[in-house]
């Protein structure tokens, strides 16, 4: 911050390796921070004021200001997080303003703060892995956190595999899907749900795994075993996303494909070889955005 009160702050979108809806269960999830940034520069102002392309901006950076103790501000968003796309631009957004506001908290505090603003201004009782991605991911890696005790740590991404995203086109606001339903039904032990979180939850352990041997086969397996545990058990895909996930999947060169984030539409995580991602985007008749591995606002 500058001596006049100016600030900047810029954090990621992130993909989502494997490890979904398990996060507010306290298990273990693999996010990668992605080189799409959300930047915000504020300055102290009479009361909240934002500028922002993305829809519900004041709301968002209202509630993270005043969960860090923040007089109102006024503040300018700039965006390259596609929003709706599954990759997460409210936690980017979030991030961004907390990196801002305050750079010198730790990056898991700023996720927690903006974790619970997110709660707050959504009225979805998201996990906080979103949140951890944009402040903690690391260019060259996967971070794989433990959403119980907050421990992480960084397991290499190869750098022959690209992350391809691909949109879907259903577009959708968190709070208009059954994700609280969702988690309330595994929460309370509903078998078809808790057969996907333990399923889940040892994927998440045979991908790093994998990633650790380098053994690429095995990581597109896994995705295609997420794909169908998120399809049937805990049924957050659609007709659609799944009509992607096989063309992403009968693409030569592509490792595999899943539903990626909360589901309900939003978008499909593919892994490919590099070097033969071409002709991916007409095989899908998708757009599809090419991730590298980023930063988190809060390394450096
Ligand atoms: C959304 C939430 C996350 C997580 C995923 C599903 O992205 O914000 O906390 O629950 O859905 O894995």
């Amino acid at each position: 911050m500058k001596p006049d009160g100016t600030w900047t702050g810029r954090a990621p979108g992130r993909v989502n390796l494997i490890g979904e809806h398990v996060d507010y269960l306290g298990g273990k999830v693999l996010p990668c921070a992605i080189d799409r940034f959300t930047t915000s520069t504020g300055a102290p102002a009479a009361e909240w004021e934002v500028i922002s392309p993305v829809p519900d901006g004041l709301r968002f950076v209202r509630a993270v200001g005043e969960r860090l103790d923040a007089p109102p501000q006024r503040v300018r968003i700039e965006s390259s997080v596609p929003p709706s796309a599954g990759v997460s631009s409210s936690a980017a957004l979030l991030v961004s303003v907390a990196a801002g506001l305050r750079p010198e908290l730790s990056g898991v505090a700023a996720a927690l703060a903006c974790q619970a603003a997110e709660q707050a201004a959504r009225g979805v009782l998201v996990g906080v892995m979103d949140q951890f991605a944009a402040a903690l991911g690391r260019a060259g890696h996967a971070l794989l956190l433990d959403c119980g005790t907050l421990e992480y740590r960084y397991v290499p991404f190869p750098p022959t595999v690209l992350i391809a995203v691909i949109e879907s086109g259903v577009q959708r606001d968190l709070a208009d899907t059954p994700y609280n339903s969702r988690r309330r039904e595994a929460e309370s032990g509903l078998p078809k749900r808790i057969r996907h979180v333990e399923s889940e939850l040892r994927r998440v352990d045979a991908f790093v795994a994998a990633l650790e041997r380098g053994d690429l086969p095995a990581l597109g397996r896994l995705l295609e075993e997420s794909h169908a545990s998120l399809r049937d058990d805990f049924e957050v895909s659609t007709p659609e996303i799944d009509a992607l996930v096989e063309r992403a999947s009968a693409h030569r060169g592509c490792l595999g494909a899943r539903i990626m984030g909360a589901g309900f539409g939003g978008s499909v995580l593919a892994l490919v070889e590099a070097g033969r991602e071409g002709g991916l985007e007409s095989a899908v008749g998708r757009p599809v955005l090419f991730c590298q591995t980023a930063d988190g606002a809060y390394v450096s």
